[in-house]
């Protein structure tokens, strides 16, 4: 296990505890820490019968004829033989239940234009989107690409796919060309609906450009769509005839009315891409009802959700969090939202907080990297702005350091909103462990305890029980991954193999501490954690050795004020090349061309070899620690130890 001691470290000394308010727990769906574990143990005792409960508060077409089915473990099945939608639950009930005017979406985009939208145009929109979508061909079960900026229509395209049976497969902005390629082809998309472009910084991304050169050599991409964004600031376009169609034109002649395709419980809803360990990052599928259920009862408790609740999640709808907890989850809670689609400090730092400022909001949910940047802009940018609308706070998608921890409850709860620190990830489909908001006294840094149903575990590598370990999940859960798109195999082995078939495998290490809280420690594998974005170490490596120069590259993930975690690369250059800033330059250049600018090394240190043992493994872990600036242990077992040393001068000389 390779668990980062530092972070173990950091956390084992933190015992300060904040138990909710008592205003907050009066009025909180679960209320109070005797409330939490009675409805915990009967989660537990009788899932079936918990998960059933929850899907009775939402539309069923057809109810199930059974709640789980284990029979063909790992390959679980929800609510088998019920049909149902989830665009019908986001839009439809809310809309019968005569909540349709109320508003969905309080868009802001980044040059400062709004549009608010209420559940009924929403409705409309999809309606006409979908019907569209069904004139140019596309049918139940065919795979949609959709690469958009944080614009309405990003999540419109989303529910319009879920409405016709669709299967979308967003692909976060910031990815390549060639990413895009990748994921076109490994799930054969005949649709990709793009914009011409997206602001970023004040600057346009040109969208569009992107999906050219990505799909260029894409044959089973028969249409793409694009959405015009950049009115004000024109964008070169260029329509390929045939192929290329306006958002605008397409929706102009449809029909308004579009009923929702009755969904099989299993059938296919979304694919999203994510990094593991090895270089080619895997279709995660998520299917329909059991991640109906999860997505809505995780978003009703954690975020403690009411009816006059403005909530605002800062992720982007291109990663799972962004999926769940902005589309799905929330929505299907019928409650108001804020969609955001800049950055968080333009024209200046104080954005964000501008935003909650004007738009009242309630619920705030972000991640630890920008609370960090936040906390190195300064306090003033803070203390000028009205936050008094907030009462419940969130952080996701890397570990939190307590000092980051204490400024958020600080300076943006003011000491009265509850931080529900929320571990999961995009194979979970929703939270696993996180406080309950009004009823698990938080402590700075730690996810504390599990969700409804969730069974977790702390295990060696050989299944045995201990305190510090690997995390491991018994209970299979509505909201889990159905499989890995095209690999059953994969599937299998990444999350199943680890202990026999027993227990979901999740990658992270965890402690469980002496009130049972559980503190996740990090990845167990070589996944890095870089801003919340998780980053296959193997993916930038087999883009390096791809240059002509390379001959072997390892890359490692180390600690960084900011970002968590930042990439290291080392890379060996074959004799007669110039181990320059050039070679850099095209190194990185590289990355950007093939994953993303988000994916950049902090670092790139260049040698003759890597450390390696007598049989030929690279030793990553001396790898870390040169890279870490760290003294370094016994190298004695290294094949050649001098090229440790050629590597620590390169490193100190910066
Ligand atoms: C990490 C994001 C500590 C973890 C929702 C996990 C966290 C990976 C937390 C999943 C948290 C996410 N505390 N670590 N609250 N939340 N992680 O798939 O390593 O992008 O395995 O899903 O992020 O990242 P993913």
């Amino acid at each position: 296990m390779t668990t980062d001691n530092s972070s173990m470290e950091s956390v084992s000394h933190e015992h300060r505890k904040f138990p909710p308010a008592s205003e907050f727990v009066k009025s909180a769906h679960i209320s109070g820490e005797a409330a939490y574990k009675a409805l915990y143990e009967k989660s537990i005792q009788d899932p079936e019968g918990f998960w059933a409960e929850a899907a009775e508060e939402l539309h069923w077409f057809k109810k199930w004829d059974s709640v789980l089915d284990a029979s063909e473990a790992p390959f679980f099945k929800w609510f088998d033989g019920s049909r149902t939608n989830l665009s019908y639950n986001c839009l439809d009930r809310h809309i019968e239940a005569g909540r349709g005017d109320k508003i969905a979406i309080h868009w802001e985009g980044e040059p400062g234009d709004a549009r608010d939208i209420s559940y009924k145009q929403m409705h409309l929109e999809v309606c006409r989107f979908a019907n569209a979508m069904k004139a140019r061909g596309v049918k139940k079960g065919d795979r949609i690409a959709i690469y958009l900026p944080m614009i309405p229509e990003l999540a419109i395209a989303v529910l319009a796919c879920a409405r016709i049976g669709a299967v979308h497969s967003v692909i976060f902005a910031g990815f390549s060309a060639d990413s895009i390629r990748d994921r076109v082809l490994d799930s054969e998309t005949c649709m990709v609906i793009t914009a011409d472009g997206g602001y970023r910084r004040g600057k346009m991304l040109e969208l569009k450009q992107i999906v050219d050169e990505g799909i260029a050599s894409c044959e089973c991409v028969k249409d793409v769509v694009v959405v015009k964004r950049g009115d004000a600031h024109p964008v070169d376009c260029k329509m390929q005839e045939g192929r290329d169609s306006w958002y605008h034109d397409l929706v102009a002649n449809v029909d308004d009315d579009c009923p929702a395709e009755e969904m099989e419980a299993e059938d296919l809803l979304f694919l999203l891409y994510t990094s593991g360990t090895t270089g080619k990052p895997k279709g995660i599928m998520h299917t329909t009802a059991g991640y109906q259920v999860y997505s809505y009862l995780t978003s009703k408790y954690v975020f403690d959700l009411k009816q006059d609740d403005v909530y605002w999640c800062t992720a982007d709808v291109g990663w799972i969090t962004g999926h769940t907890y902005i589309v799905y989850g929330i929505m299907q809670n019928g409650v108001t939202q804020v969609m955001y689609e800049g950055a968080p400090n333009h024209p200046d730092e104080g954005r964000f907080w501008d935003i909650i400022e004007k738009y009242k909001v309630s619920i705030f949910y972000t991640a630890p990297t920008a609370i960090r940047a936040f906390m190195k802009w300064g306090d003033d940018w803070v203390t000028r702005k009205d936050l008094s609308s907030l009462r419940l706070l969130g952080t996701v998608g890397e570990p939190i350091n307590p000092e980051a921890w204490m400024w958020y409850h600080k300076m943006i709860g003011a000491e009265r909103c509850p931080i529900v620190d929320t571990w999961w990830q995009t194979e979970t489909g929703g939270h696993m462990l996180t406080p309950m908001p009004g009823a698990t006294a938080t402590k700075p840094g730690c996810a504390t305890l599990p969700f409804f149903g969730i069974e977790p575990a702390i295990l060696t590598d050989d299944g045995e029980a201990v305190e510090a370990g690997i995390l491991a999940i018994k209970k299979p859960w509505p909201g889990m991954l159905r499989g890995i798109y095209g690999d059953p195999q994969r599937f299998k082995d990444t999350y199943w193999c680890k202990w026999g078939g027993k227990y979901y495998f999740p990658g992270d290490g965890a402690r469980r501490d002496e009130d049972g809280y559980i503190w996740i420690l990090g990845r167990v594998d070589d996944v890095v954690n870089v801003s919340g974005h998780r980053i296959g170490t193997a993916e930038l490596e087999s883009v390096f050795v791809e240059h002509k120069d390379v001959a072997e590259s390892a890359v490692v993930g180390v600690p960084h004020e900011i970002k968590g975690q930042g990439l290291v690369a080392f890379v060996t250059v074959i004799d007669g090349r110039e181990q320059d800033d050039q070679l850099r330059k095209e190194l990185v250049t590289m990355i950007d061309k093939s994953i993303g600018k988000f994916a950049r090394p902090e670092r790139i240190l260049f040698s003759s070899d890597l450390p390696k043992t007598r049989s030929g493994k690279i030793m990553r872990r001396i790898l870390r620690d040169i890279a870490e600036g760290k003294e370094l242990g016994n190298v004695t077992t290294l094949a050649d130890p001098t090229v440790v040393q050629d590597l620590q001068q390169q490193y100190l000389k910066g």
